[in-house]
């Protein structure tokens, strides 16, 4: 069962508990967030609300029914000051209020439910909503050029393959679900590392030859397109505790591109689903 708006608006937590206790689930997912990095600079009470309280009344309404919880994270409580691929025992030092409200929802979890997994993601894409991969397509219809940032460093992952690894720990969690390894903070992306510039060079390279939009991209840095919030300059996610604990292991990023376009743009081939 999925709860969210219109019914249930997380910026109310109140009554999530509630929620949860007359639906009685076996186990919970929670991806919802307060996701716009920018804005949230502007509105830390309900980036804060939905991220962090939100999502700590849920993980105890889990614990009072003795249930666990899968709770969605971010490479973005992270600084990007490594060079190296980052642990789960790695300090968190989140660089504005969207890094910080993920970080504190992560510790609002942990507190209120031992049995919690926490699964830090990064650089998510699909055929839905808005994200990078689809504003990029959008962008090329109409643009010869698009100037993209070549100088941070992560790797995408695609929403198929975290749905996947979700559905790997369900199972995992509900015929093991007294053992202690399969508990904690994990990371899970994509193998393969790239920047935003040369993701978007092998989007468009790919979206050719599925007869997709593609257009010329320039390399530029970072403060050349300047943002309210810094992003990381690297936030590769080291993903070696989540192949331990469960055997999963995702693919690499060019992998997950493919199947992405395939689906996106087979989906509506007369807009190429990019209308939204
Ligand atoms: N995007 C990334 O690159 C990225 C990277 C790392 C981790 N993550 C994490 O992945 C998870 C999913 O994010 P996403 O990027 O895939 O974003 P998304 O598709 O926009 O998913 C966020 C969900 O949260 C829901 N939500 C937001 N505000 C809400 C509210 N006040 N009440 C109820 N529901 C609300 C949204 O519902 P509506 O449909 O009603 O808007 C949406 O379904 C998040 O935990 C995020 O922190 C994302």
């Amino acid at each position: 069962m999925a709860i969210g708006r219109p019914d249930y608006d997380f910026a109310d937590p109140s009554r999530l508990v509630s929620a949860v206790e007359n639906i009685h689930p076996s186990i919970i997912i929670n991806p919802a967030a307060y996701i716009n990095v920018d804005r949230a600079e502007e509105e830390p009470d309900l980036a804060f609300a939905i991220n962090s309280r939100a999502a700590g009344a849920i993980a105890a309404a889990a614990e009072k029914l003795r249930i666990p919880i899968i709770h969605l994270s971010t490479d973005y409580v992270f600084d990007g000051n490594k060079s190296t691929p980052y642990f789960e025992s790695d300090p968190t030092a989140p660089l504005g209020i969207y890094g910080a409200s993920k970080v504190a929802g992560e510790v609002a979890v942990a507190e209120a439910n031992t049995k919690h997994v926490i699964l830090r993601t990064s650089w998510v894409c699909s055929p839905y909503g808005t994200n990078f991969l689809k504003t990029m397509l959008r962008l090329a219809a109409d643009r010869p050029e698009l100037r993209v940032v070549d100088d941070q460093v992560g790797a995408p992952t695609f929403a198929h393959d975290i749905a996947s690894a979700i559905a790997d720990i369900v199972l995992k969690l509900t015929t093991a679900p007294d053992a202690q390894n399969l508990y904690g903070t994990f990371h899970y992306a994509s193998c393969g590392e790239t920047t935003w510039c040369q993701f978007a060079r092998a989007i468009f390279e790919q979206s050719a030859r599925r007869g997709g939009p593609r257009t010329n991209v320039t390399a530029i840095a970072t403060h050349e397109y300047p943002t309210k919030v810094r992003r990381p300059k690297y936030s590769k996610l080291d993903t070696t505790k989540v192949f331990d604990a469960y055997g999963i292991a995702a693919p690499n990023w060019e992998a997950g591109l493919e199947t992405c376009l395939d689906q996106l743009l087979a989906q509506q081939p007369a807009t190429h689903g990019l209308i939204r």
